[in-house]
């Protein structure tokens, strides 16, 4: 779809190209086999059996006044996050549980695309419980990290570094991934490399993770039992106080799959459009001619808003998450072995050597640097990758190839190039970025 004019492209688009088609691996082959650790997580990483029943996740989230958590006199660590015990909670519970959706996310498809298992939905009490944990830093062995120091509020739940540092000061292997409308990924795989088989089983495996946080389990029970502040914060998520690493998984999983980010001006454009192929009221022409750019000639809509066709209207299910739907080789290297092989590291298999999964695009302005390995700084930098920076490779997506099946050549112009950016710009959503039911909850 190189030379063709973006209108035209669009419509190719719409019909054909927007399509995921046969994907270029059998994505249950490429994690098939024991779940093993890859470069960034190289940890115990198995979760445990899950410890509590189907019943143990009542809706009991409305009754406590998780305010009341006070003191606990155990000073720790004073890092960013985490701190010495003490919690800023509303009396009331914040609203986790429904969030305001527009109607682009309320199709079937968009429904469909949610990785919410039957078993743990979210629940306020849940969700709360779930805040609590990610910015606490008793999760890691010497209390110096939480999740959050990884995955920043203000940087869309990514980490500005290259590479994190974990507890001890060692670094992760792969950047750090954003967080948002992680709760609509299709297949409910996470990591780069999609080696956890669902949201519930990743979120214990950092903790666990000798870089990034150290803990066993078993030590995990222990310092969450220990701190006094988590007893009525799991009443209010379980019903009773009983912590198990079960629960604290599914309090975990609840909270990320809440981080929804709907309030873009992206969104604002698309609910009084109906449609992503026509110019948006609140978007600059750069900003609309980016969007047609992304639609059409750039191609980026083939894999980063690939899925079912839209729906009546125009809307496709995908521009929830904007995100390849399995994992795919981009070109980012030529040659068939490299430093990090992603999907291959874990199968063994050729085939799926290069192919990472792409996270969201959603508050991709904030999120940098770009790419599992963090190998761009800027969005431009990106672009200029794409437009004439792709490298040929066994596996190289066939959306990114040309004429001859070498690497594409987009050749987009200065202008052109800009508009592109500045259209990726319109997806950050400030208000989730500042929303105080993410932020800190620890005082100081
Ligand atoms: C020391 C830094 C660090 C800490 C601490 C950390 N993470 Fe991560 N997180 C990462 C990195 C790096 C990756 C990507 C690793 C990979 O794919 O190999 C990642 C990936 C993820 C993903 C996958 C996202 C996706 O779209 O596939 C989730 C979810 C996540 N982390 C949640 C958490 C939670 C919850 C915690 C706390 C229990 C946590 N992280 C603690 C660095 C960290
Ligand atoms: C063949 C499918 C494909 C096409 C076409 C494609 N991408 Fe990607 N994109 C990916 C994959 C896969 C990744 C993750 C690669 C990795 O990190 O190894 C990615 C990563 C990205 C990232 C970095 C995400 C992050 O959080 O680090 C951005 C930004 C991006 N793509 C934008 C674009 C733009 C803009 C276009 C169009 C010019 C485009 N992509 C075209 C598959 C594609």
């Amino acid at each position: 779809m190189l030379s063709v004019p973006s209108s035209l492209a669009l419509a190719l688009c719409v019909g054909i190209a927007c399509d995921p088609g046969d994907p270029p691996v059998d994505s249950d082959s490429a994690t098939a086999g024991e779940m093993e650790s890859g470069p960034g997580e190289s940890g115990p990483g198995e979760s445990g059996p899950g410890e509590s029943g189907p019943g143990e996740t009542g809706d009991t989230g409305e009754t406590g006044d998780t305010g009341e958590t006070g003191e606990t006199g155990e000073t720790g660590d004073t890092g960013e996050t985490g701190g010495d015990g003490e919690l800023d909670l509303p009396a009331d519970l914040y609203n986790y549980a429904d969030p305001d959706l527009p109607a682009h996310f309320l199709s079937p498809a968009v429904v469909g695309f949610d990785n919410t298992p039957g078993d743990n939905p979210i629940t306020d009490g849940g969700a709360t419980l779930g805040r609590v944990l990610f910015y606490d830093t008793a999760l890691s062995k010497n209390e110096k990290v939480a999740c959050a120091s990884c995955h920043q509020q203000g940087a869309g739940f990514t980490d500005p570094e290259t590479f994190s540092e974990g507890f001890d000061g060692g670094l992760t292997g792969r950047n750090s991934m954003g967080l948002s409308n992680a709760r609509w990924y299709p297949s409910g795989r996470f990591f780069w490399d999609e080696r956890a088989a669902t949201l519930e089983e990743q979120v214990l495996q950092p903790i666990q993770n000798e870089v990034e946080m150290g803990l066993t389990l078993a030590e995990l029970v222990a310092r969450v039992q220990e701190r006094p502040y988590y007893d009525a914060l799991f009443i209010d998520a379980f019903g009773d106080e009983e912590v198990t690493d079960d629960r604290i998984a599914r309090a975990l999983a609840q909270f990320v799959r809440a981080m929804a980010s709907y309030r873009s001006r992206f969104d604002q454009g698309l609910s009084d459009a109906g449609s992503l192929g026509a110019p948006f009221a609140n978007f600059t022409p750069a900003e609309n001619q980016g969007k047609a750019i992304f639609l059409g000639a750039g191609g980026c809509a083939a894999c980063h808003l690939a899925g079912p066709p839209p729906m009546p209207g125009g809307v496709f299910a995908n521009s929830a998450i904007l995100q390849p739907l399995e994992p795919l080789n981009n070109g980012l290297d030529g040659g068939l072995s490299n430093d990090d092989d992603g999907v291959g590291e874990i199968s063994g298999e050729p085939t799926d050597n290069g192919l990472f999964k792409a996270p969201s695009l959603r508050n991709i302005a904030v999120t940098g640097p770009y790419m599992h390995d963090g190998r761009f700084d800027t969005l431009p930098e990106v672009v200029d990758f794409y437009n004439n920076g792709v490298q040929p490779h066994a596996n190289l997506d066939p959306r990114l190839r040309g004429p001859n099946n070498q690497p594409r050549q987009l050749n987009l112009g200065p202008d052109e190039r800009g508009a592109l950016v500045a259209f990726l710009e319109t997806l950050t959503d400030e208000a989730l970025l500042e929303d105080v039911r993410f932020s800190d909850p620890f005082l100081d």
